[in-house]
């Protein structure tokens, strides 16, 4: 893979000087133009997209609707109003535009063109949440890559992604945006992307920035429902929340999007806290700080502000740059400087951050894109290939009774469910443009295995909705089957942004056609799809083999077949909890241990009075973090730690020995998790601290060492600073955050 990233973090001396000769010739009202990020098009009009398709239909050209300009976006254009774009993607009405930025205005500064490419832009791979379930950082910074190469050869220079946020609530519809609950593999995921993002060498001869979002804590909304308010403590946004960002921020990423929420009832867009004293003072990060789409409006709703003038001044003195879609720095700003309520030093530092990121893309050497590459790079075969193996590598075996998988060819198959023949869900939650005929669907790649006559399909009733049900074909396949192959779960629309749900349940009457087929004896095979953890205990009951497919993208299909006959051995593990019942939720393996514990996570444990447990129900998770199982066996032995006794200074080594004990080649994610005994402040009883995927052959066995510098095992003190607190730790290597060797290991004052 090519190795050149291109970084933002760093401040570069010619381009500061670039970027003072700049400012010195700007206008106040060109200095907000780039502080606005803005849509150029209109409103859809119903007959200017006829027009167009009909001429494109008699040409014999393929269509491609190109709405019109705004009004006043002209204009704008050429008085260097704007600076931004969102979500344009037509080569065409970008180098329109551009073309009236560079050489119809007065200091020629380019727009640059944001867009949201969340799990690839027409080269769809699985939802985030899957793909962090490969626990393959560099498997994703290849599919990062490509979702780079396509956006760019499209026109746009500054992706929208990765979403960093940590989740712990399966409610909230983003968590399939993400990487899941655990910071640590959260910081891995966004160093991956973030590199894949900003290769230098892409087709386009163009540059990508990363923009990390949502800065910062968004995942924690309360009850998981979207944009709601969130509360946590300061220590908990160090530790937990912002560690991904840094990462992010370290990786070279030099943009970030501010989230919707509040964090200690200030809003993100105006919150000093984190996009100041953060940002600037403590880490001194030269970066660009863009709104969520008219959050800086939102501040009225949030009861922070009472206008929109008022609006744009606290947002802009808090250190918020560039403003998305809403109009308060383009009506107001530059008002608020002459009336002396924002300094102008203010405007110009944040003009100048995003200055320093169009010189850093190299916006102003190359600012129009070649309007023919697309159609050449677009889902090229080697794209297309590489979704396959992500697809693969993110779906999650979670129970697999008596080697029920993988199927043998000869058996006969009943194919039953929604989700089966389906082509749009296998899309996920975040594909800017749908092409549903993109995608190979299950049936599709069963087709790859079995002849025609070998399997019969029951579609039995609908995702969501009511019905039909069609329970008596569902169970006559499954009486005339040796196995039944459920195809089951959410649709796409089912998870992503404002698409939270409180009953994570199998959807509509699926559950009704599980109950009927279960009773007919047949083994049963479920291929779950969702955008989230799903609570499905009676389901995981049920059926002897289940394995969550997720949103796979446009080879979902053909990946579950690959799974499903065993040409492919599945290696995926959870990224967050799966929790056995939704009152169990916000459920996460890392979490404290209580004044009151229950004496063991298993399953009596409520009966226990008086302890943090419940009465009706276990606190484990029904899967958790770290979990999912293979084909073959894998054997944990032989822990070491070379040194138990550690300064302050040195690293933590400890080695393990993992054997392939069954009879196939698999994959295996191992797992170092630490717990430090004692704290000044309480610490989880678990934190990953390390990983590392291997792949071993039957019979083979190798030595796993894991090192762990020692200032990698500190948090948030008393004080507020980041602390490595000498005494007692625990150690686990193993298959996932419940089990493995332990071991145990001492820091020594300094
Ligand atoms: C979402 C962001 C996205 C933005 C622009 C917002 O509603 O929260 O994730 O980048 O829209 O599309």
């Amino acid at each position: 893979m090519d190795n050149h990233i291109t970084t933002y973090n760093q401040l570069n001396p010619a381009a500061e000087a670039r970027v003072d000769a700049l400012l010195a010739q700007m206008t106040l009202a060109e200095k907000v133009g780039q502080l606005v990020q803005t849509n150029p098009f209109g409103p859809f009009d119903r007959d200017h997209y006829d027009a167009q398709k009909q001429t494109a239909e008699e040409n014999g050209e393929p269509f491609e609707y190109f709405p019109k300009l705004r009004h006043d976006m002209e204009d704008l254009l050429r008085a260097g109003g704007v600076g931004s774009f969102l979500n344009v993607t037509l080569p065409k009405a970008i180098n329109h535009c551009q073309r009236l930025a560079v050489e119809e205005s007065r200091l020629g500064i380019p727009i640059m063109v944001g867009s949201d490419v969340i799990h690839g832009y027409r080269t769809i791979f699985p939802i985030p949440l899957a793909e962090a379930s490969t626990w393959n950082p560099e498997l994703l910074e290849k599919a990062s890559r490509v979702a780079a190469e396509e956006a760019s050869a499209v026109g746009v220079d500054w992706i929208f992604a990765p979403m960093v946020d940590v989740a712990r609530d399966p409610r909230w519809g983003r968590i399939a945006e993400g990487a899941g609950e655990d910071p640590f593999l959260g910081m891995a995921m966004a160093r991956a992307r973030v590199r894949g993002f900003q290769t230098t060498h892409l087709a386009s001869g163009r540059r990508i920035a990363a923009c990390p979002k949502h800065y910062v804590g968004y995942g924690a909304a309360e009850a998981g429902r979207d944009y709601n308010t969130t509360d946590f403590s300061e220590r908990t946004l160090r530790d937990v929340y912002l560690p991904p960002f840094k990462a992010a921020f370290d990786a070279g990423a030099g943009s970030v999007m501010s989230a919707f929420n509040e964090i200690s009832s200030v809003p993100a867009t105006a919150n000093p806290l984190i996009l100041r004293t953060i940002l600037r003072d403590e880490w001194q990060w030269p970066g660009v700080v863009l709104s969520d789409y008219e959050a800086v409006k939102e501040l009225i709703p949030h009861g922070l502000a009472a206008d929109l003038r008022e609006a744009a001044r606290l947002s802009l003195l808090a250190g918020l740059d560039i403003e998305m879609i809403s109009d308060g720095y383009h009506n107001h700003l530059a008002e608020l400087v002459e009336s002396g309520e924002v300094p102008l030093e203010l405007v110009d530092e944040a003009v100048r951050r995003v200055l320093r990121l169009k010189i850093a893309v190299g916006l102003f050497e190359k600012p129009y894109v070649d309007e023919s590459l697309a159609p050449k790079l677009i889902l090229r075969p080697d794209f297309r290939e590489l979704a396959l193996d992500v697809a693969h590598e993110s779906m999650v075996l979670l129970k697999n009774d008596n080697d029920l998988l993988p199927l043998s060819p000869q058996a006969r198959l009943a194919v039953i469910g929604p989700l089966a023949n389906n082509h749009k869900d296998m899309l996920g939650c975040w594909s800017l443009h749908t092409h549903p005929e993109d995608v190979e669907t299950v049936l599709e790649g069963l087709s790859v295995y079995l002849p025609d006559e070998a399997w019969t399909y029951v579609p039995a009733c609908p995702i969501r909705e009511d019905g039909p049900l069609d329970i008596a074909a569902a169970v006559a396949a499954a009486q005339d089957a040796d196995v039944v192959l459920l195809v089951l779960g959410e649709s796409a629309d089912m998870s992503g942004e404002g698409h939270s749900r409180t009953d994570l349940g199998l959807p509509g009457r699926q559950q009704e056609v599980v109950d009927a087929v279960a009773a007919t004896g047949k083994p049963i095979v479920c291929v779950l799809m969702s955008g989230r953890p799903l609570v499905i205990p009676q389901l995981a009951s049920q059926a002897d083999a289940l394995l969550c497919a997720w949103h796979a993208g446009i080879r979902a299909g053909r990946a579950v077949a690959d799974i499903l006959f065993g040409t492919v051995n599945p290696s995926g593990k959870l990224t967050a909890s799966w929790p056995r019942s939704m009152g169990q939720i916000p459920t996460y393996y890392s979490h404290k241990n209580t004044g009151r514990p229950a004496s063991e996570a298993g399953t009596k444990q409520f009966a226990e009075s008086f302890k943090s447990v419940y009465i009706d129900a276990p606190n484990s998770p029904l899967f958790p973090f770290g979990y999912g199982l293979s084909y073959t066996r894998f054997a944990y032995s032989d822990l070491h730690i070379v040194q138990p006794e550690l300064g302050l200074d040195d690293t933590l080594t400890v080695t393990a020995t993992v054997t392939n004990a069954g009879e196939r080649a698999g994959a295996e994610v191992v797992q170092l998790y630490v717990r430090d005994l004692v704290g000044s402040v309480t610490r989880p009883v678990k934190e990953l601290k390390g990983f590392q995927k291997i792949t071993l052959q039957p019979g083979e066995k190798r030595t796993v060492s894991f090192a762990v510098p020692v200032s990698e095992l500190g948090f948030t003190g008393l004080d507020m600073r980041y602390v490595v607190e000498p005494g007692d730790f625990k150690v686990w290597i193993g298959p996932d955050s419940t089990s493995g060797l332990e071991g145990s290991f001492h820091i020594k004052k300094a």
